[in-house]
């Protein structure tokens, strides 16, 4: 009935307006739920992981990593999310770095391992109402039962493996896991898809839901939305149809499946000013377009190395654990606008009374608490140009100033007042035109009438929601270079922890009892994994500074562990991580203690050997030292502080991180890194610092 009044008003002022150029234009727009409501809201959340994206912020000092998670999680202070995603390690690459697995192979089992634990734990402290959603990206070669096959293939041992992660969330953390998901962004299966929500049920995790598929771009969805017609228990096994960057639109399948709509995965954008209209752009029109009623942005925080793939394209910024600094970027505040002012279980208002587009561009949703005595409006007029998503296609449209008249009837007759958010995102060169997130002074609603000015790439929220703050701590410590010299012996580190700044991009580290009665680190894989970027076959961790040229490097390593890798390695100038670690180079110095020889490559998968020889000076029963020192195109390598070789290497690559490794799979200790400028190691040969 309104929406028919609304209609008419919309020609009759084009018209007016086509007539009279001079006449003020006013749109109006009914929020109204007398003919029903929407669909019900389900959280605006983050994703923690896919891979290693938080890897840097258990390194911060105390007092920032708290206020980073007051930022992220802490209701009316910041992003305020109302759901937090992690990814479930195994033990190799997934994104940007590798996360830990809980089982590495037959026998092991271990809860401690990893991040994602205390992140869960922290969002949880600060709002116990935060939903948690389980996802893995690589698995653990466990799962295959060492083959490296998909987890398809022993659907039992993958849905144990993940079942065996839930059960531990709350036996372990007290946390309990809301939603779980299948394989990110590969291809489903009914049959695991069923065994899984048999599994569940039979551990008595009922109550978790299943996200399927997580698929990219909906190129998988075609077929599951097809599937869920025609199989019924898949149907059942199913809550949530997940699905990753659709550039805000649903397909007519996924809308006729009757399942809740999330995009699951979306966002990806770098978290400057482009970034906050992205974010504020599609935390409406998932919902105006697609009826997406989740969504949840890669990544929940920017805490990987410079240098990483997907510099920036998280919420906010944490990348320098050695200095404390953060930054608190745009994406951040328009969660704010949504995720303050609404609650999970809240309902969306119907298309036309209360959700679509505005006139002249941008969009509007409102939702409303069951009692339907609280109403939230948000309201985001992002430019075309300007707040485009890095994964969307974004068909061209403008948009202009604009004169609202908002109409609020049914239940929401009676509003008189509502407070409003504000925020403006100018051009990137109008830095000045920048507000985030201000309270303004509330709107009078005038016989169920509020008027507003609307201008572009800004959001308001209106809403009779009070209690909305934007918080502040100091300002975090000014961001300085990564320090050198650096030594490490993770004595600071608790046992199955990573080492806090060394990030593992192939295989997995953590803190374990050496057999010298200190703590080192681990290399843990010794199953090629399921792999979820590119196969490797080999471990890495990088630390520092891409941007190295002339450095030295020591670590002291034992073999002598149970399922031994056979050989080791340092690395210097090496340039690529994440997804492309595997086609990254470097200088990279392997020693094989048990064929007594070394190998120097120039590349990260050992196919361009740069030369080779005879160990000498190695302790074949304990420890050893092995370093490596890089001035200009020269490298050195030392042994127990013995000369083993000097030799040119190549042009290229010209700089580059150091890292750490072992040659294939397998267990190897590391008792300590040393990292130091290039004219102390060809001076003193082995790190003075220790
Ligand atoms: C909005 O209203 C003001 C005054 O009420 C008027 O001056 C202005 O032209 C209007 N803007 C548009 C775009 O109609
Ligand atoms: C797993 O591997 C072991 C030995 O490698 C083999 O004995 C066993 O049959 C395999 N299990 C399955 C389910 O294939
Ligand atoms: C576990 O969490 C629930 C809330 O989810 C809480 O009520 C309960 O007190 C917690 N138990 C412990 C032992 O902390
Ligand atoms: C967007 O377009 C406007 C007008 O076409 C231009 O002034 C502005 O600089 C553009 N902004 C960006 C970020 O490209
Ligand atoms: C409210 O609406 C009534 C009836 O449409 C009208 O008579 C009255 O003048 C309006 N009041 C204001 C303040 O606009
Ligand atoms: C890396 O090194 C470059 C060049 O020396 C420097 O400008 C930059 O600040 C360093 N960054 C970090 C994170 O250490
Ligand atoms: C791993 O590397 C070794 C040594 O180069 C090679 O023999 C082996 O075939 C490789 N395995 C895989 C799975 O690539
Ligand atoms: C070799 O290592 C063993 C075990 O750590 C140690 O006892 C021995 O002294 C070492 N030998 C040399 C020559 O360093």
């Amino acid at each position: 009935m309104s929406s028919k009044r609304v209609n008419k008003y919309f020609i009759l002022s084009t018209y007016v307006f086509a007539l009279m150029r001079m006449t003020t234009s006013q749109d109006v727009y009914v929020f109204d739920d007398t003919s029903g409501l929407g669909r019900t809201f389900d959280g605006i959340g983050a994703l923690s992981g896919g891979g290693a994206t938080s890897k840097l912020l258990p390194g911060y000092p105390e007092q920032q990593r708290n206020e980073i998670l007051d930022y992220l999680f802490k209701p009316n202070f910041g992003a305020a999310l109302q759901i937090l995603k992690v990814e479930i390690g195994g033990g190799s690459q997934s994104g940007i770095g590798s996360e830990a697995t809980h089982i590495y192979y037959d026998g092991d089992e271990n809860y401690e391992r990893g991040y994602e634990w205390w992140i869960m734990v922290e969002a949880k402290k600060r709002n116990p109402d935060i939903k948690l959603y389980g996802l893995p990206w690589v698995m653990s070669g466990w799962v295959g039962n060492g083959t490296s096959k998909s987890p398809y293939t022993y659907p039992d041992r993958t849905a144990t493996y993940i079942v065996k992660w839930i059960l531990a969330a709350k036996k372990y953390y007290n946390l309990t896991i809301d939603y779980i998901g299948e394989w990110n962004e590969q291809q489903y299966d009914a049959k695991y898809l069923k065994i899984l929500r048999k599994a569940l049920d039979n551990a008595g995790l009922q109550n978790v839901r299943i996200v399927a598929a997580d698929d990219y771009q909906g190129e998988l969805v075609v077929d599951l939305g097809n599937d869920l017609f025609l199989d019924t228990e898949l149907a059942t096994a199913i809550d949530i149809f997940g699905v990753h960057y659709t550039s805000t639109s649903s397909t007519i399948d996924q809308i006729l499946s009757g399942k809740k709509l999330w995009a699951s995965e979306d966002y990806s954008t770098i978290n400057t000013l482009l970034g906050g209209r992205c974010w504020a752009r599609i935390l409406n029109q998932n919902y105006v377009n697609g009826l997406m009623t989740s969504t949840i942005a890669w990544n929940l925080i920017a805490s990987y190395y410079q240098g990483m793939p997907y510099d920036r394209c998280g919420l906010m910024t944490a990348y320098s654990p050695w200095s404390g600094y953060y930054s608190v970027d745009t994406p951040i505040w328009m969660s704010a606008h949504t995720t303050q002012f609404t609650k999970i279980g809240w309902k969306y208002l119907s298309r036309q009374t209360g959700v679509g587009h505005l006139k002249h561009g941008g969009s509007y949703v409102a939702l409303t608490s069951p009692d339907r005595k609280d109403l939230t409006i948000i309201i985001e007029t992002m430019a075309y140009n300007a707040s485009q998503c890095l994964h969307e296609v974004l068909t061209k449209y403008d948009v202009h100033k604009q004169n609202l008249t908002l109409k609020l009837t049914g239940s929401f007759r009676y509003i008189d007042s509502l407070f409003v958010w504000y925020s403006q995102i100018g051009d990137e060169t109008q830095k000045a035109n920048l507000v985030l997130f201000e309270s303004l002074k509330p709107l009078q609603v005038v016989n169920g009438t509020v008027k507003l000015t609307v201008d572009v790439n800004q959001i308001y929220t209106l809403t009779t929601v009070s209690g909305g703050s934007k918080g502040k701590h100091p300002d975090p410590p000014v961001s300085k270079p990564f320090p050198l010299p650096y030594v490490d012996t993770f004595e600071d580190v608790p046992y199955h922890q990573e080492p806090y700044f060394l990030s593992p991009m192939a295989g997995s580290f953590e803190v374990v009892l050496g057999k010298n009665g200190k703590r080192v680190i681990r290399q843990m894989t010794v199953l090629p994994p399921v792999d979820w970027c590119e196969t490797e076959n080999f471990s890495l961790a990088l630390v520092g500074n891409i941007s190295w040229h002339d450095i030295f490097v020591e670590t002291s390593f034992s073999l002598d562990v149970p399922y031994a890798a056979k050989g080791v390695f340092v690395a210097v100038r090496v340039n690529s991580g994440g997804c492309y670690t595997a086609g990254g180079e470097g200088i990279f110095f392997h020693i094989f203690p048990g064929d007594g020889q070394y190998q120097i490559y120039n590349d990260a998968k050992r196919s361009m050997l740069l030369g080779f020889g005879p160990i000498s000076g190695l302790n074949a029963s304990g420890w050893n030292r092995i370093a490596m020192v890089i001035k200009d195109y020269f490298a050195t390598a030392y042994i127990n502080g013995q000369l083993l070789f000097g030799i040119r290497v190549p042009l290229l690559p010209d700089h580059g991180f150091v890292g750490l490794g072992t040659s294939g799979f397998g267990h190897a200790d590391f008792d300590y890194i040393c990292v130091m400028s290039s004219d102390d190691g060809s001076k003193y040969q082995t790190c003075k610092y220790m």
